[in-house]
C-alpha cells in the first residue's frame, strides 16, 4: 500500500479541514489498529497543518492519560484526568480550545515554545479512550473552525478503528 498526502493549497479553513479528513479516511481505510492508525493520523497532520509544534495522542489506560503516537519534541508520559489541558478534556469530555496556554490554569508545558493548544477528547460509545492534543508556537492559532475541523478529523479516526474489514464485508 501507498499513500500520498497531497499538499492541501487551502487557506480557508473549512474546506482545507474537509480535504485533510478525505486523506485521513484514505489512509486509515483497511486498518482497525489502534498505534498503527494514530501514528499515521499524527504523521498526516503534522505535515499538512501550518504553525504547529506537537500533535498527538494521549490513551487512557483505566487510570490516567499516557503518551501514544506523536509528532514533535518528546513529551511528557503521564497525565491524570483533571491536570493540564489534555486532563481537562479527557474529564470534561469537551474540546478545549486555549487561545493562550500561559492562562490555563495548571497547563503543562512539555515544550516551552506552545503558546495555543486545542485538545478533543475522544470518545467510544461512552467509554474515554484517550484525547488529540496539538500545540502551537503561535498565540490563538486555534478558533472555532479548527475547533469544528480537529473534531471531524478525530471523529474519521475514531470510526476508522470499528470499520468493517473487506474480509468480514464479504464474508
Ligand atoms: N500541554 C498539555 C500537555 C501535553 S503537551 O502539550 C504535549 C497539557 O497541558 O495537558
Amino acid at each position: 500500500m501507498s499513500f500520498e498526502a497531497k499538499v492541501i493549497e487551502s487557506s480557508d479553513k473549512p474546506t482545507f479541514y474537509a480535504e485533510l479528513a478525505q486523506q485521513a479516511r484514505g489512509l486509515l481505510h483497511g486498518e482497525r489498529d489502534r498505534i498503527a492508525n494514530a501514528a499515521n493520523f499524527a504523521a498526516l497532520v503534522w505535515y499538512a497543518v501550518p504553525t504547529i509544534n506537537w500533535c498527538g495522542f494521549y490513551f487512557f489506560d483505566g487510570r490516567e492519560l499516557v503518551v501514544g503516537p506523536f509528532q514533535g519534541k518528546p513529551a511528557c508520559v503521564r497525565i491524570a484526568l483533571g491536570r493540564g489541558v489534555c486532563g481537562t478534556a479527557a474529564a470534561t469530555r469537551e474540546t478545549q480550545l486555549v487561545v493562550d496556554v500561559d492562562a490555563f490554569p495548571g497547563h503543562i508545558a512539555c515544550d516551552a515554545a506552545s503558546r495555543s493548544e486545542i485538545v478533543v477528547p475522544l470518545v467510544i460509545d461512552g467509554e474515554l479512550l484517550g484525547v488529540w492534543d496539538v500545540d502551537s508556537p503561535e498565540p490563538g492559532r486555534f478558533d472555532e473552525q479548527d475547533r469544528e475541523g480537529m473534531q471531524m478529523l478525530c471523529a474519521v479516526f475514531l470510526q476508522a478503528l470499528s470499520q468493517p474489514l473487506k474480509t468480514e464485508a464479504a464474508a
